[in-house]
């Protein structure tokens, strides 16, 4: 059995959970769901990122105590990923004390590589990041994601030598020693990389009360991101504890591509500060759009994906955005193209599958002992080694296609009529077989669905009473 760590970002406390935030959930979840089928032990890492002026600005706008306020926040992401059917198996806040100890050490332990300097320049609240001055000029002094305009600060802060771990981590993208997923945000990072400076990694505490303290100096305050990414360790007990040993260098990391960069360049450069492995393999992926269009309150466009949940249920949700929804560019969510999908795709090829070879099994009589013991083919493994979750998505779906062909083809019912009792048998028997086979390979993806189907055909065969896709 082979340990595997697989994580995901953890959002910003200053807004709500959203479908955006859902990506990374789903995608880490099928991860996870696919590990543990081939049998390896998976620890599976959520969180929430407390710290920094923008939720400081949030509570502060909304009359409540910082921590007041995120603990109200962290709250209703513990239920978001709930209801989207993921199991993580550790969380961490970045306010735990724990969480904040941690950093510390961490932070002791890379002083090797920090100096002072005075940063003069632009930064954005929103993305909370230092900008250059070739982006400002690029971006004609505003943030193209946030529609603000960069705030200009002097101050003194410390700053961490990544020009000491560059070529280290050029050379471990290059050779996918640390894979970037998909391979054309690659070049996009090595590009970055190459012309990324020293960042600055603290602020002053009278412009940033709501932060971890740096050690030894109670002027400053961490960035928001050396604390944030710390927490992919922390929460494993480094440095403390000794059990981060056997799950580091995480499997897997799913991170949005507007946040990749900090995860290929900062984040590798304080492992190798460290003294530690980078992770196996990065997964970044795209942004959810509603028509085209980043989704915003005032456009009114926002999808939530509880109101999809409701209406068709957690699989619909899943299935929908793990095999419509690019997994790596940036892809809408719409109604339309939703509804075609439940209806035609879950409730014709899928729902109707189950629906009609289970009653002609409970008609003749075709009884299993037990479920078969399955197994993935290599074709499918190649595809889920790669994270191409929405083409495994496509050839398990012309699998259940095939299905409902062979169905047409054979046709039990006339069979039945004939009275060609073996036949038939063979028949139906070759059927359930192949769809539990099917119904398997869809296990990582629609777990509720696939649970119903193995209840439906292990032992005395019977129709479900509902279909499993109502049609709307
Ligand atoms: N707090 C940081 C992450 C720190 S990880 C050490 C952050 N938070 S966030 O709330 O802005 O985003 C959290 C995750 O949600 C990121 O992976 C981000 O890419 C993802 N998404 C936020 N909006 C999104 C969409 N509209 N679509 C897809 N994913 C998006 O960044």
């Amino acid at each position: 059995m082979t340990k595997k760590y697989v994580t995901t970002a953890i959002p910003y406390m200053n807004g709500n959970p959203h479908i955006g935030h859902a990506m990374d959930y789903c995608l880490a979840d099928v991860c996870v769901r696919y590990y543990n089928l081939c049998g390896d032990e998976v620890r599976l890492q959520a969180g929430t990122d407390e710290h920094g002026s923008k939720i400081w600005q949030k509570a502060t706008q909304l009359g409540v105590s910082v921590q007041e306020f995120v603990d109200a926040q962290a709250g209703k992401f513990v239920d978001f990923i709930s209801q989207l059917g993921v199991n993580y198996t550790d969380f961490v806040r970045t306010t735990d004390t724990k969480h904040e100890k941690r950093v510390q050490e961490i932070w002791q332990r890379l002083t090797n590589h920090i100096y002072m300097d005075t940063y003069e320049g632009w930064y954005c609240t929103g993305c909370e990041r230092f900008i250059t001055d070739k982006e400002y000029e690029e971006n004609n002094g505003a943030c193209p994601d946030h529609l603000k305009p960069y705030e200009k600060l002097k101050e003194k802060n410390y700053y961490f030598r990544i020009s000491d771990f560059k070529e280290q981590i050029a050379r471990a993208i290059e050779s996918d020693k640390m894979l970037v997923l998909p391979e054309f945000r690659k070049k996009e990072i090595l590009r970055l990389l190459a012309d990324s400076p020293d960042v600055s990694i603290s602020r002053p505490k009278e412009q940033l009360e709501w932060g971890i303290p740096v050690p030894g100096d109670e002027s400053q305050v961490m960035y928001v991101w050396v604390d944030a990414l710390s927490n992919y360790l922390t929460v494993l007990g480094y440095p403390d504890t000794d059990d981060y040993r056997e799950w580091w260098p995480a499997a897997a990391q799913f991170v949005g591509k507007d946040i990749l960069r900090f995860h290929a360049i900062i984040w590798p450069a304080m492992l190798l500060g460290l003294g530690l492995e980078l992770p196996k393999v990065l997964i970044s992926h795209g942004m959810v759009l509603a028509d085209g269009q980043k989704m915003s309150k005032t456009i009114g466009n926002v999808v939530d994906p509880m109101e999809v949940i409701e209406k068709y249920g957690l699989d619909a949700f899943r299935y929908y955005f793990l095999r419509h929804v690019d997994t790596f560019n940036d892809s809408d969510f719409t109604w339309e193209k939703f509804e075609n999908a439940y209806n035609n795709e879950l409730a014709n090829d899928l729902g109707n599958l189950v629906q009609r070879l289970a009653a002609m099994c409970a008609k003749n009589g075709i009884e299993l002992s037990k479920l078969p013991e399955l197994d993935f083919d290599a074709e499918y493994r190649v595809l889920m080694d790669k994270f191409e979750y929405a083409k495994v998505f496509d050839c398990v779906w012309e699998k259940v296609q095939a299905l409902n062909k062979r169905i047409d083809d054979e046709k039990p019912w006339m069979l039945a009529k004939n009275g060609e009792t073996e036949k038939l048998h063979k028949c139906l028997s070759g059927l359930v077989r192949d769809l539990l086979q099917v119904n398997y390979e869809l296990k990582p993806f629609i777990p509720v669905t696939t649970d119903k189907i193995d209840e439906i055909f292990a032992g005395k065969i019977e129709p479900p009473e509902k279909p499993l896709f109502p049609k709307q």
